[in-house]
């Protein structure tokens, strides 16, 4: 086994996890969500807080370790417009992923509180339903792109 095939490895399966995880945390969470109960909300908002912070946060630090590692085996430049735009978007990416995570924490304590009570899921928690559910499409959408700039590696030059 050499170190290019340990880092292309260790790459793709970032790159699954991070794409993995958000799929499966955005269905999760919008069934739960869907099903109305402050309960079911609270349970599954906190293990899709935990999968994010074990999955998604341990691939978000090692991708762009293995990502600049491969540029630097391979021999890339870093100034070729798929590197670039790459590093770019997921910065984008970086960016709108964490205030998602603070808030399905939020809308973890939302919704426990209201089940404690047997109230129904607050004002609160819905306003920030709905910025989590927007932020997820720029963010996948922005993912998918670097995806395609991986595998196509298009020429071009940014500047
Ligand atoms: C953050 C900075 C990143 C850098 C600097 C980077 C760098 C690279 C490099 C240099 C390669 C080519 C390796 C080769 O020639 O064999 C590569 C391949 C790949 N990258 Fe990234 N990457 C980054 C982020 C990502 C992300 C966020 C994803 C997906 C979520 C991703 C998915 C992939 C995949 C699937 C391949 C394999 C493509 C193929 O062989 O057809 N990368 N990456």
């Amino acid at each position: 086994m050499d170190i290019y095939f340990v880092l292309k490895f260790l790459h793709v399966i970032g790159a699954v996890v991070l794409l993995g995880t958000g799929a499966g945390i955005a269905f999760f969470l919008l069934l739960a969500h869907r099903d109305g109960k402050p309960l079911v909300v609270a349970g599954v908002a906190r293990i899709v807080v935990i999968a994010d912070l074990v999955f998604t946060a341990t691939a978000v630090v090692a991708q762009p370790l293995t990502g600049l590692a491969l540029v630097w085996h391979v021999g890339y430049s870093l100034s070729e417009g798929w590197v670039l735009l790459s590093i770019f978007l997921y910065l984008i990416t970086g960016a709108l992923w964490l205030p998602v995570v603070w808030m399905q924490i939020r809308m973890r304590d939302l919704a426990r509180a209201a089940a404690d009570k047997g109230l129904p899921l607050p004002d609160a928690y819905h306003h920030l339903f709905r910025l989590w559910f927007i932020s997820g499409f720029p963010a996948f959408a922005a993912v998918l792109a670097i995806m395609w700039l991986m595998i196509q590696r298009p020429s071009f030059a940014l500047f």
